[in-house]
């Protein structure tokens, strides 16, 4: 195509593949079009029941095989996991720093899910998870808030994503989980127009809010 007088880098006819450019600042055109670099890629996807938060996985359906092909080999990976039957908010990216930082509890990001449960939560529930939930094996987990809701289900909003975490701890209370949907990730919230394996590209605005500890 460069070699066809097709491409511009600021305006001006491109002659050689080889010249360097900022991609930061120039602006590069295929016939006239303003071509779009991205370093890293974002995605939300509403993951379905029965699907696994994984890249690859040799007999089972992963939230990648619901991607396009094009998607597909972009090397995106789930932020975190869900567990297979887990639905609602999963970010997809290429980011690995991204992804740490959303994960990391240190990051202080309130990962926000609605959870129906055995029996209805109670004042007492919501006191020990303020003040940090002791799961079965002794694992103490940080304060979380859990609120009971009017139809008996409940929100719980966790900073940090042990294996089954929010099962665990409902668990530990004696209120077992038949039910979880992820609702949001720091200020960013699902989609509601996504139907369950649909998938979008985040805005430059909710790509800032996931991390804004909301
Ligand atoms: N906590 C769980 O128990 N399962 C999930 O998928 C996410 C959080």
């Amino acid at each position: 195509m460069i070699k066809a007088g097709r491409v511009t880098v600021d305006g001006v006819v491109a002659v050689s593949p080889e010249q360097k450019l900022d991609p930061d600042f120039s602006v590069v055109a295929l016939d006239g079009e303003t071509v779009g670099y991205k370093r890293f890629h974002y995605y939300m996807i509403n993951k379905p029941d029965g699907v696994l938060s994984a890249t690859d996985d040799g007999k089972q359906r992963t939230v990648l095989d619901l991607l396009s092909p094009e998607l597909r080999r972009m090397g995106l990976f789930p932020v975190g996991r869900l567990d297979k039957d887990t639905t609602g908010l999963l970010l997809l990216t290429d980011d690995g720093e991204f992804a740490h930082r959303v994960i990391s509890p240190k990051s202080e990001v309130v990962k926000l899910y609605h959870a129906v449960t055995e029996g209805t939560v109670t004042e007492a529930d919501i006191e020990a998870f303020r003040r940090g939930v002791v799961l079965g094996d002794g694992t103490l987990c940080l304060p979380a808030e859990l609120e009971a809701l009017e139809d008996g289900s409940c929100l719980v909003s966790v900073m940090e994503g042990k294996y089954h975490q929010v099962k665990r701890m409902l668990a530990s209370r004696g209120k077992p989980v038949t039910k979880l949907e992820r609702l949001s990730i720091g200020g960013l919230k699902l989609d509601k127009m996504l139907k369950y394996g649909e998938y979008r590209e985040l805005t430059e605005s909710e790509l800032c809010s996931v991390l804004s500890k909301k």
